[in-house]
């Protein structure tokens, strides 16, 4: 048995077989893309959206809807992000007999901006070249694709835009409005649009902004620590070792349960285990792990810590040790000596705004669990 595979997966998406829970997101996900829903879902980062989408692409897939997952984020230009797009809705809307026609006439409607390959099924969008080609003209021919092409072949469609808020970066508001105009008369095609910095998204979804009333608005929680029980349990279990409550508490606690810490810590203690050959793990051995990952962490924390004011830091403190709900006592600002509620309230912003902290159900917390740990450990 040795050599077996580490079953927890940081980083990656994760696929069917080690999804844990969701069960009621994944099934409206799935029923309100097939419906041609438009769906906004939100979440701090790494609590599980673009696993989610992947998982419910993957089922209606097999209910033969067609699908196209892009990320905004991973493109540098309008034009690049609108050649992508192009690309990725023709190549899903195959097969090529019956949208070929369709394609040549999309090609001669833009003219001359595109090209394409049809030789050997694959499609390759040019819209232009230069630093200086605005593609914003031919935009709204090319949010409009997935809307005829799924009109012109008979077919369903389903379309992720992974990291949405990333797009007013490329053409500030008119971007939003020429999606949320072509979007709107696609029936036919369901969209979700997935977005990790909440604050951005719900500007975006905000009055007087295009995406105002769009559609549903789909808050991703955390996973329950029932859920993570039973999932590490069980495979550590299948590998004749076990996890005791304690251990289970600390680890859960230390990942402030955020799916990718949690699947981090995880991953490390299997290796751990594996590597000692330790049947029972207790809280010691989870401890371990954990001082291991900080420490392996410690120069970027370091680093991140010099650049931050004192107030900063001392907000950071407080947090790391008395934790949100009483941040803003008087108790605790005497303690760590944060000064008026006012300046408390501007560190967390400035924080924020860093990426160090994020809000979750009103409450500041730290982006990354371990940092309050080394925050912790340094001052002990
Ligand atoms: N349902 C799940 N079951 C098990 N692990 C999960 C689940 N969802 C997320 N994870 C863990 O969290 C990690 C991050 O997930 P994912 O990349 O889907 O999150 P995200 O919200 O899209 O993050 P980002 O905002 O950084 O893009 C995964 O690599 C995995 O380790
Ligand atoms: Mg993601």
């Amino acid at each position: 048995m040795r050599g077996q595979e580490n079953p927890f997966v940081f980083g990656e998406i994760i696929d069917d077989t080690n999804f844990v829970d969701r069960t009621e997101e994944l099934n409206s996900l799935v029923r309100d893309l097939a419906d041609g829903q438009k769906i906004f879902l939100l979440s701090p980062r790494r609590f599980g959206k673009s696993s989610l989408v992947a998982v419910a692409l993957l089922k209606l897939k097999k209910r033969h809807i067609h699908t196209v997952n892009l990320t905004v984020s991973s493109y540098s230009s309008y034009a690049q992000f609108l050649e992508k797009f192009a690309e990725k809705v023709l190549r899903a809307a195959g097969p090529w007999d019956r949208v070929k026609d369709w394609i040549t006439r999309f090609g001669k409607q833009v003219k001359p901006d595109i090209n394409y390959n049809l030789s050997t099924g694959e499609v390759n969008v040019s819209l232009g070249k230069g630093a200086g080609f605005d593609p914003a003209p031919i935009a709204p021919d090319v949010f409009a694709l997935p809307g005829e092409l799924s009109k012109k072949a008979e077919i369903r469609m389903a379309i992720c835009l992974d990291e949405f808020q990333q797009i007013s970066q490329f053409n500030g508001g008119s971007v939003e409005n020429v999606i949320r105009n072509q979007v709107q008369e696609q029936r036919e095609v369901g969209y979700v649009f997935a977005g990790s910095q909440p604050s951005l998204m719900q500007e975006m979804l905000s009055a007087k902004r295009p995406f105002h009333k769009a559609g549903p608005q789909m808050f991703l929680d955390k996973i329950s620590a029932e859920a993570w029980t039973e999932f590490i349990r069980g495979q550590f279990r299948r590998r004749g070792r076990t996890i005791d409550a304690e251990a289970l508490t600390k680890l859960l606690t230390t990942a402030d349960l955020i799916p990718y810490d949690v699947q981090r810590i995880a991953h490390e203690l299997w290796d751990y285990a594996e590597l000692g050959d330790k049947r029972a793990l207790t809280a010691d051995d989870v401890n371990t792990v954990i001082n291991k990952l900080v420490s392996a962490q410690s120069t970027y924390y370091e680093l991140l810590w010099e650049q931050l004011s004192p107030r900063q830091r001392a907000t950071l403190q407080a947090l790391a040790y008395r934790g949100a709900a009483e941040l803003y006592s008087q108790t605790v600002r005497e303690e760590f000596r944060l000064g008026p509620a006012s300046s408390v309230q501007k560190a967390l912003q400035s924080l924020d705004s860093q990426d160090i902290l994020d809000r979750y159900r009103g409450e500041y917390f730290f982006l990354d669990p371990l940092l309050p740990a080394w925050i912790r450990a340094k001052t002990a």
